[in-house]
């Protein structure tokens, strides 16, 4: 009984809108100018889509309003709309379907938003008519970017491209979430929390034509990353005021940014934000040298250990000597007895050389002896 009533109330107000917009009346709350195909319904407190809007409307401004949720039926009967701008009015909860009957939408933004609940079908509207859509500074929190990747997987968004995700605090992207949206070309993704790209991250992007990447968390773009940026193809891209840590695990960058000025958009804006010594410092300038990986730093470090291990060495040569002297001295009395036998051995055999030799050697001697012996 109670849906019966309601219903009823509903036919009733879609008449009454009707009957307004046949009058081309404008709500009390907007301003319409039939034209310039424009209303506008800027901070006025309003708590829900206004009713009555004309429908020769190409341009919709509700601006600055009190627009907690957005329901399916909101913009009925605005076949004409084009551009839709619901900037600033923050919208917590979009239903599924609520801009369905917006058949001409090309442009839509719901920038500076807290989207808390982005229904799967939230953004889905008949003919995929969809090119533009700004959600910067929209997105409450992680879950609402999870919720995003499903409204974009089930919005059938096949002509989207342009899609601006600017200042939501993303920390990372949902696995392949722009694979829905072969025809994108604009992606911005500047001022979040980025801090890696791992691979996957633009899986489907085939027509990218520019890509902004900076105001993130980037202290490296490692080699994962690198490769996810390669394959965008000819993209131009953004990549400035990343917290880069200039040491040597930059280098594959320094050698993939040398060969991809072309496409780096901002590379001489590119700036070490540490270590201390090189904040500030502009990457192209510095090159690859000061990231001490084969630079003086690295020299100085290669010298440094050199000296150590020469130090520590003589230690222990030094310890070895003194052990060896020590050893010496506690087998004094046996040294000294071996020493008198050695001696006294080698004596004997040398006397015994000795004899002979007086012997041998003197033939007065061998006479002597000889003629002794006669
Ligand atoms: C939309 O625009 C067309 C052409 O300008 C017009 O004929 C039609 O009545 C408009 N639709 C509405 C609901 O006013
Ligand atoms: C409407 O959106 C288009 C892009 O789809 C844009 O070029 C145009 O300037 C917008 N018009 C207004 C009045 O905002
Ligand atoms: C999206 O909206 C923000 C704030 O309203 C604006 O600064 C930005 O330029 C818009 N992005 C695009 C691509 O138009
Ligand atoms: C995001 O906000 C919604 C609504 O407040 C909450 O239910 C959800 O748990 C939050 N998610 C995260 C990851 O904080
Ligand atoms: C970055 O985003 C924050 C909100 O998340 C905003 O307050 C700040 O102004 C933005 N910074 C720039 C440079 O756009
Ligand atoms: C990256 O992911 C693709 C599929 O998404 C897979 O085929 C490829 O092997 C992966 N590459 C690496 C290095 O993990
Ligand atoms: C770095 O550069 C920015 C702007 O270019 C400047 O505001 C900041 O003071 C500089 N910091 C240092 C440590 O030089
Ligand atoms: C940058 O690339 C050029 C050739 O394109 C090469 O001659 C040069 O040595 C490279 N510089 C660095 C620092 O890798």
């Amino acid at each position: 009984m109670f849906r019966l009533a309601r219903r009823v109330a509903v036919c009733a107000l879609v008449l009454c809108a009707w009957s307004v917009r046949a009058a081309g009346a404008c709500p009390s709350a907007c301003e319409c100018s039939e034209a310039a195909q424009t209303v506008k319904c800027v901070s006025r407190e309003l708590r829900e889509v206004p009713r009555g809007i004309p429908g020769y409307a190409r341009n919709l401004f509700i601006l600055g309003n009190r627009i907690r949720r957005l329901a399916p039926g909101a913009f009925s009967g605005l076949e004409n709309v084009t551009n839709l701008s619901l900037s600033n009015n923050r919208i917590v909860e979009v239903e599924s379907h609520s801009f369905g009957a917006l058949r001409s939408l090309r442009s839509l933004d719901l920038s500076g938003n807290q989207l808390a609940l982005i229904h799967p079908e939230a953004l889905a509207v008949p003919g995929s008519p969809l090119r533009e859509l700004n959600l910067s500074r929209a997105l409450y929190n992680r879950s609402a970017a999870a919720d995003l990747a499903t409204a974009l997987r089930w919005g059938a968004l096949s002509g989207l491209q342009a899609l601006d995700l600017s200042a939501n605090r993303l920390l990372f992207l949902p696995a392949a979430m722009f694979a829905p949206l072969p025809a994108l070309r604009r992606l911005t993704l500047a001022n979040n929390s980025l801090l890696a790209l791992p691979n996957g991250s633009f899986l489907g992007l085939e027509a990218l034509e520019d890509l902004d990447l900076s105001l993130n968390g980037f202290r490296a773009f490692r080699r994962e990353a690198l490769r996810e940026l390669d394959r965008l193809g000819r993209a131009r891209l953004r990549l400035a005021h990343n917290p880069l840590a200039c040491v040597c695990g930059l280098e594959e960058f320094c050698a993939w940014l040398n060969a991809s000025l072309g496409r780096v958009q901002d590379g001489e804006r590119l700036a070490c934000s540490s270590p201390p010594e090189l904040r500030n410092a502009s990457l192209s300038a510095l090159g690859g040298r000061a990231l001490g990986c084969h630079g003086d730093g690295a020299g100085q470090g290669a010298g440094l250990a050199l000296q150590t291990s020469y130090v520590l060495l003589g230690l222990v040569l030094g310890l070895v000597g003194v052990l060896f002297l020590f050893v010496l001295y506690l087998n004094r009395h046996g040294i000294k007895k071996w020493a008198l036998e050695t001696r006294e051995a080698c004596r004997e055999v040398l006397e015994g050389y000795h004899y002979r030799y007086e012997i041998d050697s003197d033939p007065r001697l061998g006479q002597i002896c000889t003629s002794g012996d006669l």
